[in-house]
């Protein structure tokens, strides 16, 4: 959903990412909550590398391996004691040591939604002379911010934290997001210069500005809407963050030709790709890694992650489509069909109650209800591959390693463990028996043994 920006200037990222998120009352690390299937850090990375920045370094705590694998392969270091923003920051300086000329962005890992049109603008103003470009919004409500304070002509003098600001420096609307970009050459000699005498005795990083403006530098600031800076420190902040993203996914969504019969239940992850003229219903969820192309439609209840759907493919209502499904065109996966890794070729059909898992089915082949593709003994997976135009009767099992070839038919109830050639029907069922009148006399004798019993009854 976003544009990447062309890089005109050289740019480095430093992401902090060491808070443990106390809020949250988690055992993960607080940027590795996901908003639309990603973790808030994997948003800011991708932002990073949208406007292919040369370099990204993530500050993390200590024990975090989960975000180092996240962001892998950019590199991490750990922050052991987190004395504030300025010491986070510090501690990513000896992996700047080769970047001297340039911006270094810093972001917060807990602010997902910063674009990259907008760290893009931040570099060109930085490059107009500024030693520190700040992103500020106008908060709804501006409590427990940093204030952005600038004198007469418009530049920034000062950021000062809540905690420390003088009543008339409250009532500044302009609060700053955190994101800011400062010139490569200076980065160090201005955080070296940080101290901790301030009311949490924490190294700011907003002391930046202060200590530029004494240094004969100049300092401005740049504002964006308060969605886009919106930090997460709660499960509630986590829930409102998932709610603004998708609402605003929803809309790009329709604008784009998207038919969403309930747009507020319709859930798309971060990648989801939609083609045009597809109809989405009422209750549908994409996991990540999902592309449809055009004129699918989805029914009702259906959950699809890690699948890509062909032109005019029907699906659900209540389907299930696990990573590794593939229709192909005007393929039709019904209610309560699952497809896990499984290509299903041009206009096959599975309508209901039916596992494909591990499979190839070929174009224009027919599932019957409650076919299971018995793909798994317990220790390995195997593969189950029908040719084209195959018939599978209803509520059979195909025990892989199985091949059916194209136009063979199997007939219902089988459980087919040997390959079916070509043309052939395969039966694997026990065979039928049929005993001539035996309804009758079954009913006649039950009849007998009641009248029996209820005479019996009378003489007690
Ligand atoms: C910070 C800003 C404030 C701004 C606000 C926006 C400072 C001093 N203040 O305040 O002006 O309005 O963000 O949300 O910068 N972190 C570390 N190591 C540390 C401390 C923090 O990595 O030692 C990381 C956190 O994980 C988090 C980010 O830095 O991602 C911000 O830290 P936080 O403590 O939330 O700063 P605020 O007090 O909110
Ligand atoms: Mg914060």
């Amino acid at each position: 959903m976003m544009t990447s920006a062309a890089k005109q200037f050289p740019a480095a990222a430093i992401i902090l990412g060491a808070g443990k998120g106390t809020r949250m009352k988690s055992k993960h690390p607080k940027v590795m909550h996901k908003v639309a299937s990603l973790s808030m850090i994997g948003h800011v990375i991708k932002a990073v590398t949208q406007i292919n920045a040369d370099k990204a370094v993530v500050v993390v705590g200590p024990n975090m391996e989960m975000v180092e694998s996240e962001v892998s392969p950019h590199q991490t270091v750990i922050q052991h004691n987190q004395a504030g923003t300025g010491d986070a920051v510090k501690a990513a300086l000896p992996l700047m040591k080769d970047f001297k000329q340039g911006t270094v962005l810093i972001l917060f890992g807990d602010t997902p939604f910063i674009q990259p049109e907008t760290l893009q603008s931040m570099i060109s103003l930085r490059e107009e002379g500024n030693a520190v470009v700040v992103l500020g919004f106008e908060a709804d409500n501006p409590t427990g911010y940093g204030r952005l304070i600038s004198n007469a002509e418009g530049k920034l003098t000062a950021i000062v934290e809540q905690k420390d600001a003088s009543p008339e420096e409250l009532k500044v609307n302009v609060c700053n997001s955190g994101v800011m970009a400062i010139d490569a050459e200076h980065l160090e000699e201005l955080l070296l210069a940080i101290d901790n005498n301030n009311a949490s005795g924490e190294y700011y990083l907003t002391d930046v500005v202060k200590l530029a403006r004494d240094r004969g530098l100049d300092c401005a600031v740049i504002t964006t809407d308060e969605d886009q800076v919106m930090g997460v420190n709660s499960r509630a902040n986590l829930a409102h963050a998932e709610k603004v993203w998708q609402e605003k996914r929803r809309r790009l969504a329709m604008d784009e030709g998207v038919t969403l019969i309930d747009p507020n239940t319709v859930f798309f992850a971060h990648d989801t790709v939609i083609g045009r003229d597809v109809v989405i219903g009422p209750n549908v969820f994409f996991g990540p890694k999902v592309i449809v192309a055009d004129d699918v439609e989805i029914k009702a209840f259906s959950h699809l992650e890690g699948a890509t759907v062909g032109m005019a493919a029907q699906i659900g209502p209540y389907a299930r489509l696990r990573p590794g499904a593939e229709l192909q065109e005007a393929a039709f996966v019904g209610n309560f069909v699952e497809v896990k890794n499984t290509v299903m070729g041009k206009g096959a059909k599975a309508s209901h109650l039916t596992y494909l898992g591990d499979s190839e089915i070929g174009a224009g082949s027919n599932i019957g209800a409650g076919t299971i593709t018995c793909n798994y003994d317990g220790f390995n997976k195997a593969k189950t591959i029908l040719g084209e135009n195959v018939f599978i009767g209803s509520n059979s099992a195909l025990v892989a390693p199985v091949t059916i070839e194209k136009d063979a038919m199997v007939s219902a109830g089988s459980v087919i463990t040997k390959d079916v050639s070509a043309e052939s029907m395969a039966f694997a069922r026990s065979p039928q028996k049929e005993k001539e009148g035996m309804a009758t006399k079954f009913r006649e004798l039950a009849k007998k043994k009641k009248e029996a019993a209820k005479a019996a009854q009378k003489k007690d």
